[in-house]
């Protein structure tokens, strides 16, 4: 089956992506988010150059919990041989376990673009079709990219560049609808979507401002997206999987349900104490993700200051002691 048919497949059996989020997406976030009801996850961003100079700290990167097989991987870089080749290590090292490659060509991080990887390649479309043509080649299972409406602030160059992508081979393509200047501010530009996918045949995957299952059920029925990668919306709440899924199933009542302090804390145990086990030295990096697990609820910003004092998995285990004892 052609590449493009296998994601569109895999997209209407569950169009509910974890969107690839540096420094977020460890391995046990991801497997709880696919355990809440995401159809596919991505890992974070990986440097196909510290790949091909063997840094282990970006092998790391490519480790998988048994129950979230398989994953999206993405892979950043300029270079195209480099790119193809890191894509086929991937492809071999997780055989079964990899579900599609990934390109990035949207991350506007100035230690990324400005070395013309991530989102410059929308500036250099002869670079980025370069890359996206040897990386087809190199792998058998689909390769896709992701990009943003534009470069500069007042870019609006989606449509151009994904019929160009088209013309490489990818399988599908993400597109969130702020330009890489506007890094995270100001509001994504829905109408991208929409328009970019009257103008591929290939699965268009949606992203920017996905908060609430309303916004993943318009991306879905107004702009006609194959798929919708949750992403901000996820940070601390997974149950936004979960959410989406109720809405999309005709269940408003679920749809609309929010978490109670209990479930965040045993919530936050899970992810804290799998990440000790598999990757302890992440554990620092869960102190902002405890944050959010308890964002918006009424000792929210005690939580965050006590969280710092985090250390060790006691110090976790502390906290969210005296968190259920508040209730
Ligand atoms: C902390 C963080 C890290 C991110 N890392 C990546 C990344 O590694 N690769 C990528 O393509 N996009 C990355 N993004 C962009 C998101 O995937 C998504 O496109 C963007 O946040 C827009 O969606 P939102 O407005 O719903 O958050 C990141 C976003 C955030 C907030």
């Amino acid at each position: 089956m052609e590449t493009h048919s296998l994601l569109k497949e895999r997209f209407a059996a569950n169009p509910l992506l974890l969107a690839p989020m540096a420094g977020v997406n460890d391995p046990v976030f991801r497997l709880i988010c696919k355990k809440m009801g995401a159809g596919l996850t991505y890992t974070e961003m990986i440097s196909a150059k510290g790949m091909s100079h063997g840094n282990a700290r970006t092998f790391e990167m490519l480790t998988l919990e048994d129950g979230e097989k398989p994953v999206a991987v993405q892979l950043f870089g300029s270079e195209p041989q480099v790119m193809a080749r890191q894509a086929a290590e991937v492809e071999q090292r997780l055989g079964e376990g990899l579900a599609l490659i990934d390109i990035n060509m949207g991350c506007p991080a100035r230690k990324v673009a400005g070395k013309g990887e991530g989102a410059a390649l929308m500036r250099e479309p002869e670079r980025a079709r370069a890359i996206l043509s040897a990386v087809a080649k190199a792998v058998e299972l689909p390769v896709t990219v992701k990009f943003r409406k534009g470069y500069a602030l007042g870019d609006d160059s989606a449509v151009t560049f994904a019929r160009m992508v088209q013309d490489c081979g990818v399988a599908a393509l993400a597109v969130h609808g702020r330009t890489a200047q506007q890094f995270y501010q100001g509001r994504s530009d829905r109408s991208v979507v929409g328009r970019v996918k009257a103008a591929v045949d290939i699965p268009v995957i949606a992203s920017g401002d996905v908060f609430t299952a309303h916004d993943v059920a318009s991306f879905l029925s107004e702009q006609g997206a194959d798929a919708v990668m949750l992403a901000r919306g996820a940070q601390g709440n997974p149950w936004l999987f979960r959410q989406a899924a109720a809405l999309l199933a005709g269940d408003a009542a679920t749809a609309v349900a929010v978490p109670t302090l209990q479930e965040r804390t045993e919530l936050a145990r899970r992810h804290v104490l799998g990440v000790a086990q598999s990757y302890p030295a992440k554990l620092t990096s869960m102190r902002r993700h405890v944050s959010w697990y308890f964002k918006g609820t009424a000792n929210a910003s005690a939580i965050r200051r006590a969280v710092h004092s985090c250390t060790t998995v006691e110090d976790y285990e502390t906290l969210f002691s005296q968190i259920v004892k508040q209730r």
